[in-house]
Formats: structure tokens, C-alpha cells, sequence
């Protein structure tokens, strides 16, 4: 089996891009990411492209083809994959796979989603609702802001976590996210603001969930002698884990933690022979305060119930013992759900290559990225190093 290193990283500001189509966001990210490479768009073997629902939310299917063909990525095997917001993680998996098993030597991995042009908030809800359980959930009426408040209110009668420990990962969220250039929001916020900013599920307000968002990202990977002829920072990928769960909340042991996070993060840590303990920061999947606080325990930084009291007591801050989400994470970077995936990748390679500036974490060499679909029923999970 062979190595396989990040080589280019590349992706647009996120946010509402009302000016940028599907296409020209995609391309923007990958010219970035070719350029960051060093290499050509000649010299890319496939493309893989993570995108949970370009169909519904603007029509378009059929995405391979047609982003690679506008990158300039001609004739080459080109597919898009599908986890709902788990797409560009397990686009990225899939690509480090076929490197790995020596069938190419230099692949691009994109991210992609266009939210905004949906008319209304109700039809964005509708169309990620379409990744829950339609029989069981989405049927009569579960949302995902809905399904994380039931795993919210699981968490707090177990363990006691409280709506100001939720309130505390958005407020650090955000704080980071202000030093992100490309974040969504660059804005700070106050504990009292989020308490204050309307219930969307109880107990989950407003600024508890990640917003709506248009964005691309890309990421270009490389066998290790191709790294070697490329770049003088590659950024090796140590291990890689997936796992799935039932889509229905219903169906699953307990609510407080997900079992597909759990079950990843133990294949990539042992494919990296790592532990929790060995990473320096991780970009975690907040697409819900409180999923930042349940990923932080499933994937060991902190003991079932200890992730609020790790948020309250700054342990998961920039310069806390286990950074979480320096890039702002999906609340403040924005979640513009195919590309997120291929984001923390980004974030991830900024960050190991020193090239964070503001929110640079010191002596970052090894990080992990942990990316969901739906409520937990898809988990990918990669370990990365300098
Ligand atoms: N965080 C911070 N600010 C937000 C925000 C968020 N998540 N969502 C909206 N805002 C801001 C907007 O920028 C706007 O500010 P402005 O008045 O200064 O322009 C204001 O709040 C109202 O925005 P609006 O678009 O009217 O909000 P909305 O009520 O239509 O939507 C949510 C808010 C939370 C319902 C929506 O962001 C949402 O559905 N988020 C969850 C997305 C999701 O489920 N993703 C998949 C996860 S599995």
C-alpha cells in the first residue's frame, strides 16, 4: 500500500455567492488548489466531487462530467458522491483509496454545494430533510435542527450539559471564524446573543446551528513519489475511517453519541497507529452546537459527558489543550454541506503547513477531521500530519 499526501489546497469564501454560479464556484476552487499543486489540470488521472443534492437544490445533476469538464479536467474518469453532509469526506476517502491501491498517481477531490438559491429556508429544510429517514422522520415532520435537538436533550438529562456550554461553542466558533478570511460569518458573538437569538428546536436557537451556504473547495492528492515532485510541504494522510448507522434515530442504542463517529475514528486512528492523545487539532463536524460537544467525547479528546465542561473550561479554544474548529467550523466558516468535508481539509493542511496567520494553532503537526452525514448515520474520519 502507498502513501498518499495533500499536495494542493484550494477553496472560495462561503457565504451567499448570489453572483457565482455552481460551475464558476467549483472552478474557482480548483484552479486554487492546481495552482497551490504546482501542477497542471493535464496532469489530474480523475476526479472525485462530493455534493449531497445539486438536483434539489438547483436542478443540476450529473456533476463529475460537468465540473470536471469546467475545470479543465478533459475525458478523465470524473464521479460525483453522495453521503448527505459526509459527501466530500468520503469523496476524499475514495480518491485517497485509488491512490493508495496504485491506480493513480494524482487526483483531485472537489466539494460543492449551492444552498442559497433555494427560494426559501422552508425548501432548503425540505430538501436536507431529504437525507433523514422519510418514512419515519421527514414524514412527519422531523428536521435536522429537530433531530439535533433530541440528541441535545439526551445529552443534557444524562450528563447535565447546559444551553450556555451549547451557547459557548458557537461564541469560540465564531471568534475563530472572525480570523478566517473565507468564513461565512467573521462577526463575533456573545453567550447572551446566542441564549437570545430565538428557539429554531428546542433547545437549540438560531446561532446553535450552522447557517446556509453556497461554496466550493478542492484538494489535490498525489502518490508519494508525485508529492515528492511537487511539493516541498506535502501534507501525509495517516489514516482514514467510515462507518454507517441507521438513518432513524429510533433505531439507535443511544442518542448521546454516534456510533459511526466512534467506529471511523477507531479504524483511522489505528490505520495512523495514533491515539486521541497524539492529535494537535481537529475541524469536527458542528453543524449543531451540540454535535461539537458530542464529537469531541466520540472521538476521544474528552470522556463520554465531558465535552461542555471541556468548552467551558477553554480546553477546545485556539491555544487550549485540543483546539477544536480553529478555521470557525461549519457555524462560522459556513456549511455549504457537499464541499464541508473538503473544507476541514483546507483548514487542515493551512494550519500543518504554518500558514494559519491569526489562527494558527502552535506546533500544529498532526490533526484529524471528522465530517457527518444526516444525524449520524455516515461518519468519515481522517488523520493527517506534517
Ligand atoms: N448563524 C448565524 N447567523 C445566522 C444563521 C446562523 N446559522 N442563520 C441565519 N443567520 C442570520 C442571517 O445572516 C440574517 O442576518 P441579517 O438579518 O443580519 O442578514 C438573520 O440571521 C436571519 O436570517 P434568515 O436567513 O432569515 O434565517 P432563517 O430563519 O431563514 O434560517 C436557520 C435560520 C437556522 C433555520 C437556517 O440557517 C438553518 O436551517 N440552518 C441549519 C442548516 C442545516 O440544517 N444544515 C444541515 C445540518 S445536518
Amino acid at each position: 500500500m502507498r502513501n498518499v499526501a495533500v499536495i494542493g489546497v484550494g477553496m472560495t469564501k462561503f457565504g451567499e455567492l448570489w453572483d457565482y454560479s455552481l460551475r464558476q464556484i467549483f472552478t474557482m476552487a480548483a484552479i486554487e488548489a492546481l495552482e497551490d499543486a504546482g501542477c497542471s489540470n493535464r496532469d489530474i488521472e480523475a476526479f472525485y466531487v462530493g455534493n449531497m443534492s445539486a438536483g434539489l437544490f438547483i436542478g443540476q445533476e450529473h456533476l463529475g462530467a460537468l465540473l470536471a469538464d469546467n475545470a479543465g479536467l478533459k475525458n478523465i474518469p470524473a464521479m460525483r458522491v453522495e453521503g448527505a453532509c459526509a459527501s466530500g469526506g468520503l469523496a476524499l476517502r475514495e480518491a485517497y483509496l485509488t491512490i493508495k491501491a496504485g491506480e493513480y498517481d494524482l487526483v483531485m477531490v472537489g466539494g460543492i454545494e449551492k444552498m442559497s438559491d433555494s427560494p426559501c429556508t422552508e425548501d432548503v429544510t425540505t430538501t436536507l430533510g431529504a437525507a433523514a429517514d422519510q418514512e419515519w422522520e421527514t414524514f412527519v415532520g422531523l428536521t435536522f435542527p429537530g433531530a439535533y435537538a433530541l440528541i441535545a436533550k439526551a445529552h443534557m438529562e444524562r450528563y447535565g450539559t447546559t444551553k450556555e456550554q451549547l451557547a459557548m461553542v458557537a461564541v469560540k466558533n465564531h471568534k475563530n471564524g472572525k480570523n478566517n478570511p473565507k468564513a461565512q460569518f467573521r462577526r463575533e458573538i456573545t453567550i447572551e446573543q446566542v441564549l437570545a437569538s430565538g428557539i429554531v428546536a428546542d433547545p437549540l436557537s438560531l446561532l446553535d446551528c450552522s447557517p446556509i451556504s453556497d461554496g466550493g473547495a478542492a484538494v489535490i492528492l498525489a502518490s508519494e513519489d508525485m508529492a515528492k515532485k511537487f511539493s516541498d510541504t506535502p501534507v501525509w494522510i495517516l489514516g482514514s475511517g467510515q462507518a454507517s448507522d441507521t438513518l432513524a434515530l429510533h433505531d439507535r442504542e443511544d442518542l448521546t453519541s454516534l456510533k459511526a463517529t466512534r467506529l471511523a475514528a477507531e479504524k483511522a486512528y489505528t490505520a495512523a497507529n495514533m491515539g486521541p492523545k497524539d492529535v494537535n487539532f481537529a475541524e469536527v463536524h458542528d453543524c449543531f452546537t451540540i454535535a461539537e460537544i458530542v464529537a469531541t467525547e466520540d472521538l476521544g479528546f474528552f470522556h463520554p459527558g465531558g465535552g461542555g465542561k471541556a468548552v467551558e473550561e477553554g480546553l477546545t479554544e485556539v491555544d487550549g489543550k485540543i483546539p477544536i474548529n480553529p478555521s470557525g467550523g461549519l457555524k462560522a466558516k459556513g456549511h455549504p454541506v457537499g464541499a464541508t468535508g473538503v473544507a476541514q481539509v483546507v483548514s487542515v493542511v493551512e494550519q500543518l503547513r504554518g500558514e494559519a496567520h491569526k489562527r494558527q494553532v502552535n506546533r500544529a503537526e498532526t490533526a484529524l477531521t471528522h465530517n457527518v452525514g444526516g444525524s449520524g448515520a455516515t461518519a468519515v474520519v481522517h488523520i493527517f500530519s506534517r
